[in-house]
């Protein structure tokens, strides 16, 4: 499985978004789509980002009863996203109906990855709102044994958190990792943060940069030196 740094293209309009990626002439760099650009443009924005080359991971974050998910699987896995990921929260059985939609008449699939506890969710939140009283790394890693054990690829989680993951899940169960800013960069609204050669060191397999590529000055630049960085 090839390791590789996602740019997470969190624009509004697809305008913006083609003039990011027109700057890059000689690489095709692998995109997150999120729900903002999705739900302003349309399944068609998908479409035409795969027909310029790039692989596409669809943060949409599918949450529902099982029938549901696995219908609205099947509508994105016509899309030919490479991953497609939903909240391990809505249960082993949302999971599995979830695999189900996404496999196609001749058995290939993308690959279907799980959020578990968002980190924006902290301990506190979760005690005392969805009455979970575990301790919240408990929590990530029962979810992302669930998700393992529903058959799915992977989940997104910390950097921080990438070698529990493989270690109750697998190596080749993958850690999709976010929170990744350069040493010298702006942290901004991530707390607790790595740079990419620290994401290669503590094993994750993807990681998903936003900012410190989008907002620079020179993102090429940028993005080279993330892969670099992350890929040695
Ligand atoms: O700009 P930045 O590098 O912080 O972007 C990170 C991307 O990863 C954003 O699209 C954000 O929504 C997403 N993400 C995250 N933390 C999570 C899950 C997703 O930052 N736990």
């Amino acid at each position: 499985m090839a390791k590789d740094v996602i740019i997470a293209c969190d624009f509004g309009s697809a305008e913006q978004t083609f003039a990011f990626l027109d700057r890059f002439t000689e690489e095709k760099p692998f995109v997150k789509i999120g729900m903002e650009l999705f739900y302003a443009e349309g399944p068609q924005i998908v479409r035409e980002i795969k027909r310029r080359g790039h692989k596409i991971f669809l943060d949409l974050k599918l949450h529902d009863i099982p029938n549901t998910v696995k219908k609205a699987m099947r509508s994105l896995s016509a899309l030919d996203a490479d991953i497609v990921n939903l909240h391990a929260a809505g249960t082993r059985a949302m999971m599995e109906a979830a695999l189900e939609g996404l496999t196609r008449e001749d058995g290939t699939r993308p690959l279907l990855i799980a959020v578990t506890q968002l980190t924006s969710t902290d301990q506190a939140a979760m005690e005392r709102e969805l009455l979970i009283e575990k301790p919240i790394d408990e929590v990530v890693m029962a979810y992302a044994g669930n998700a393992a054990r529903a058959g799915l690829d992977g989940v997104v989680c910390s950097p921080l958190e990438a070698g529990k993951v493989h270690e109750r899940c697998g190596e080749g169960f993958l850690t999709v990792t976010p929170g990744v800013r350069f040493a010298e960069g702006e942290k901004g609204d991530q707390k607790r943060v790595t740079t990419p050669a620290q994401a290669r060191e503590l094993g994750s397999d993807y990681i998903v940069v936003g900012r410190p590529i989008t907002q620079s000055g020179d993102p090429v630049a940028a993005y080279r030196r993330c892969v670099k960085e992350f890929l040695g």
